[in-house]
C-alpha cells in the first residue's frame, strides 16, 4: 500500500521550492501517495486559521509531512498568525527532536534542538504595569527525550557530542546540564562535552569544521542552527527534520518564506529537496534514496547555482539540474543493484 506524505507548501516562496521537491520524489522508486493541504497564511485567507482541524487530521494520518514555509507582510500584525499554525502542529505532532544538519565542504555539523519546549511554548503574558514576559520552563524528561536521540545520532556518526546551555546563569540550564551528564554512562562510547551558548556561538562561526553533533534548548538551538547554516552556504541550502517518538515527523527548510524574493522564480529548491532526502531516510527508511537526492542537490549546486548562491538559475532550472543528475544516478544504481548477487 502507498505510504502517504501529507504536503503543506504554505506561503511566499513555500510553494515555489516545493513544486520541485515534488518533482524529485515522482521520479523516485517509492510507492508514496501525496495529498497537498492548505496552512499558514494561505489557509488563514480560505478559513481563518493557519492549521485547519482537516490539515491537522491529514497530517496525523500521514507518513510524513512536508512543509514549505510560512508567513509574509500581508498577515503581519494580525491577531492570527500564520506561524502559530507552525508551533501548533509541531506540538500536535510533538516532535520534539528537530534535526538541522549544517553540510557544505569541511563542514558536517548536525544540531539537534528541541523543539516543543522551552521559551517559546512557556507561560506569557502582561502585567498590570505594562512589563511583558514570557518563561522558560522545562522538566527533565522533556530534556532527557531530545538528549537520548542526540546521543544516539552522536553514535551513528563520529562519536562526539556538545551540549550547550548557560548553565552559569540559567536554572533550566543547570537542569539540561545535570540530565544531559547522567545519561552520558548509558553511552559510553560517545565523548561529551559541555559548552556556554554564548563562547559555543564563537566556535559555530570560527571553526564549526571540529564540530559534529551538537544538542541544546529550543532558543538556542534555533539561533545556533541558522548561524551554521550560514557558514554552511545559507539559508537556501539548510533542511531540517523534526521527530517524535511516533507519528509523523516534519521536514522543512529552514529558511521562511522569503517575501523579498516570493513570485520571482529564484527561490533556492535546494534546502526544501533537501528536506525530501531526510524525509526517504527517516520516514521511509531509504537511506539509499535519501543519499542520491543529497548527491543530485550538491551536483545542481555546481552545475545551475540560483543568485543566493552566486549564480544565476532559476529555482526550475535548479531543479531540471537535480533531475538530471538524478536520472543518471538511478539508472546507475539500479544496474549496481541488478548485478549485486544476494
Ligand atoms: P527568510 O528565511 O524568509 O528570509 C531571510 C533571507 O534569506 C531573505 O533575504 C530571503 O530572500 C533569503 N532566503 C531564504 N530562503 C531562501 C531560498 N530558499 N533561496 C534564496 N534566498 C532565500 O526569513 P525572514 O525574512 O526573517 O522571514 C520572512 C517570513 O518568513 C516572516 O513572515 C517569518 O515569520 C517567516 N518565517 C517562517 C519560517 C517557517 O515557515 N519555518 C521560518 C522563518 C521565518
Ligand atoms: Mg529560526
Amino acid at each position: 500500500m502507498a505510504e502517504r506524505i501529507a504536503c503543506l507548501p504554505g506561503d511566499g516562496i513555500g510553494p515555489e521550492v516545493m513544486a520541485e521537491a515534488l518533482r524529485v520524489l515522482a521520479t523516485l522508486p517509492v510507492d508514496v501517495e501525496v495529498v497537498e493541504l492548505p496552512f499558514g497564511g494561505a489557509a488563514i485567507d480560505v478559513s481563518g486559521e493557519p492549521l485547519p482541524p482537516e490539515t491537522l487530521a491529514a497530517c496525523r494520518e500521514a507518513a510524513a509531512v512536508l512543509l514549505g514555509a510560512v508567513g509574509g507582510p500581508r498577515w503581519e500584525g494580525r491577531a492570527v498568525r500564520p506561524e502559530g499554525g507552525l508551533l501548533e502542529l509541531r506540538q500536535a505532532l510533538d516532535v520534539y527532536a528537530n534535526l538541522r544538519p549544517a553540510v557544505h565542504g569541511d563542514v558536517d555539523v548536525l544540531v539537534v534542538r528541541e523543539l516543543v519546549g522551552g521559551l517559546y511554548f512557556g507561560e506569557r503574558g502582561v502585567r498590570d504595569d505594562g512589563t511583558v514576559f514570557d518563561t522558560c520552563e522545562y522538566h527533565p524528561s522533556q530534556v532527557e527525550r531530545v538528549a537520548r536521540r542526540a546521543f544516539e545520532l552522536a553514535q551513528a556518526r563520529s562519536r562526539r557530542l556538545v551540549s550547550v546551555d548557560k548553565a552559569n546563569v540559567l536554572e533550566t540550564s543547570r537542569l539540561w546540564r545535570r540530565v544531559v551528564s547522567d545519561l552520558a554512562s548509558e553511552y559510553p562510547d560517545v565523548e561529551l562535552r559541555h559548552a556556554l551558548v554564548d563562547s559555543f556561538a564563537i566556535e559555530v562561526a570560527l571553526t564549526p569544521e571540529t564540530l559534529d553533533v551538537v544538542v541544546t534548548e529550543n532558543m538556542f538551538g534555533d539561533i545556533l542552527s541558522d548561524l551554521a547554516s550560514g557558514v554552511a552556504g545559507g539559508l537556501g541550502l539548510a533542511a531540517s527534520a523534526s521527530l517524535g517518538d511516533s507519528g509523523p515527523g516534519i521536514f522543512e527548510p529552514v529558511h521562511g518564506s522569503a517575501p523579498d524574493i516570493a513570485g520571482a522564480g529564484t527561490a533556492n529548491p535546494a534546502a526544501m529537496i533537501r528536506s525530501l532526502a531526510l524525509a526517504l531516510e527517516h520516514a521511509l527508511g531509504r537511506r539509499d534514496l535519501a543519499e542520491a537526492v543529497g548527491a543530485a542537490v550538491d551536483h545542481a549546486r555546481l552545475a545551475a547555482p540560483t543568485p543566493d548562491q552566486g549564480g544565476a538559475a532559476t529555482t526550475t532550472e535548479f531543479g531540471d539540474a537535480v533531475l538530471a543528475s538524478l536520472e543518471h544516478r538511478l539508472t546507475t544504481e539500479e544496474r549496481t543493484w541488478a548485478t549485486t548477487p544476494s
